[in-house]
């Protein structure tokens, strides 16, 4: 990178953790006369533009929602189209994702997904687990309530005592175990609600809600949401130091 292009892209603060709910494809594709499914593919185009300026900005872990437990319920052929997307994503990706030194990790239920597919998720998981520059942490058939419940059921398979019980050991229970909290989570699309995300983990997080579709979100409306977050004042429930 030339040094010109690092200085411009030097923020204040960047969030080590940024979430985001990849909303709005199929308002895209409507907007344009396009089917559904062209709205998908058109914002899997530009997660590879949000994972290059995320590499860049220096954001450490990167999570994206792609598919709650809640969009079971659309069409059968959308769900199959998504699940194909899945699939060539990670085949034309994963090797140069790897060479960039990016890990990938996975939340939520894998065994609900299609063999291959889940196949082909692990063997990207387990190529690329060694790898440090940014945690790509793919959220696919998640929901932050699926995901307390899961961890509910396996701390009782577990006899953990009801005195052992506490935030760190729920943290510990749940698809993310190390992944540290989100600092920021963007919602685009212009809907202001949480549909069933990082429930338990984005408590404290900042939220960002820009209007453009998520196929619009680039590089400059990363940047805006990581200067936004630089403005922000978080207390945590304490007092602002004087
Ligand atoms: C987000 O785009 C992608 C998924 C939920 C899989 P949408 O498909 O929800 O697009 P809109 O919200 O209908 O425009
Ligand atoms: C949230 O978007 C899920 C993903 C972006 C993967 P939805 O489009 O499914 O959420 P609702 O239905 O508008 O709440
Ligand atoms: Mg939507």
């Amino acid at each position: 990178m030339a040094s010109e292009e690092l200085t411009q892209t030097k923020l204040a603060t960047v969030p080590r953790h940024v979430a985001i709910i990849m909303d709005g494809n199929g308002r895209w594709a409507k907007a344009r006369g396009l089917n559904r499914i062209a709205g998908h593919r058109a914002g899997t185009e530009n997660l590879r533009t949000i994972i290059r300026a995320s590499i860049k900005f220096g954001i450490k872990y990167l999570t994206l929602f792609a598919f709650s437990t809640e969009n079971w319920s659309r069409p059968k052929a959308e769900v199959t189209g998504l699940m194909h997307i899945l699939s060539d994503v990670i085949d034309r990706d994963v090797q140069r994702l790897h060479q960039e030194g990016a890990r990938l990790v996975h939340i939520g239920h894998l065994d609900g997904l299609p063999k291959a597919l889940q196949d082909k998720v692990s063997h990207a998981i387990d190529l690329t687990k060694e790898n440090r520059s940014i945690t790509i942490v793919l959220a696919f058939n998640y929901g932050g309530r699926d995901e307390i419940i899961y961890a509910i059921k396996r701390m009782l398979a577990d006899q953990v005592a009801p005195e052992d019980v506490d935030e760190a050991l729920v943290s510990q229970y749940l698809f993310t175990g190390d992944i540290p909290d989100p600092d920021l989570v963007i919602r685009t699309s212009g809907e202001f609600r949480t549909s069933n995300f990082l429930t338990w983990q984005s408590v404290y997080s900042e939220w960002y809600f820009p209007q453009v579709y998520w196929p619009d979100f680039d590089e400059e409306e990363l940047r805006k949401a990581l200067e936004e977050y630089g403005r922000r004042d978080r207390r945590f429930g304490g007092l602002k130091e004087s």
